[in-house]
């Protein structure tokens, strides 16, 4: 398994897995817009770090170093294959750390509330939960946001 940053070689890779990606996240109910992948190469607050494995791609952690006054975990996403192995908290470590090293003293990051998976490994990393904002989501879930104070 590999751990790169995104670069201009293995956008194209991520952009054929969209599809996969998008249909495991439920949508907000106000359309929002998503950075396009392109402006992680430009924008220096933006970062991505992707998982490769046999040439496949696996799994992403996206993260803003520049959020209001802190650290924000855009994205997180591993192929339903490779879940429950300790890979999404693998990548949230590597994040954090990469966010401790610029001084940043909070993260936050928000999932949906009937988002077992996602909740868990966020609890689990010292996140505690601090807004809630209701029916934000197409099904009428709830989406929740977290916060960890380094
Ligand atoms: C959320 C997600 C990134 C987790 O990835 P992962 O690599 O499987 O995460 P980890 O293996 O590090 O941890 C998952 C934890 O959830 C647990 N878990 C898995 N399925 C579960 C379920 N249905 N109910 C409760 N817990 C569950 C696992 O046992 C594990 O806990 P443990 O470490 O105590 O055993 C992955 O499920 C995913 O990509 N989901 C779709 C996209 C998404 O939801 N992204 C986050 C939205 S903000």
């Amino acid at each position: 398994m590999k751990f790169v940053n995104i670069n201009s070689k293995n956008i194209p890779l991520l952009k054929k897995r969209v599809k996969a990606i998008e249909k495991d996240f439920v949508p907000f109910r106000k359309k929002r817009k998503n950075n396009p992948l392109e402006d992680y190469l430009v924008k220096d607050n933006l970062h991505m770090i992707l998982v490769s494995d046999k040439n496949n791609f696996i799994a992403y952690i996206s993260y803003d170093d520049k959020y209001k006054k802190g650290g924000y975990i855009r994205g997180i996403w591993v192929d339903k294959r490779y879940r429950g192995k300790g890979l999404a908290t693998k990548l949230y470590r590597k994040a954090i750390n990469n966010l401790k090293k610029k001084n940043i003293k909070q993260i936050i990051v928000r999932t949906w509330e009937k988002n077992a998976p996602s909740r868990l490994v966020i609890e689990k990393l010292g996140f505690r939960k601090y807004r809630t904002i209701k029916n934000d989501r197409i099904d009428g879930d709830n989406t929740v946001w977290f916060k960890l104070f380094l």
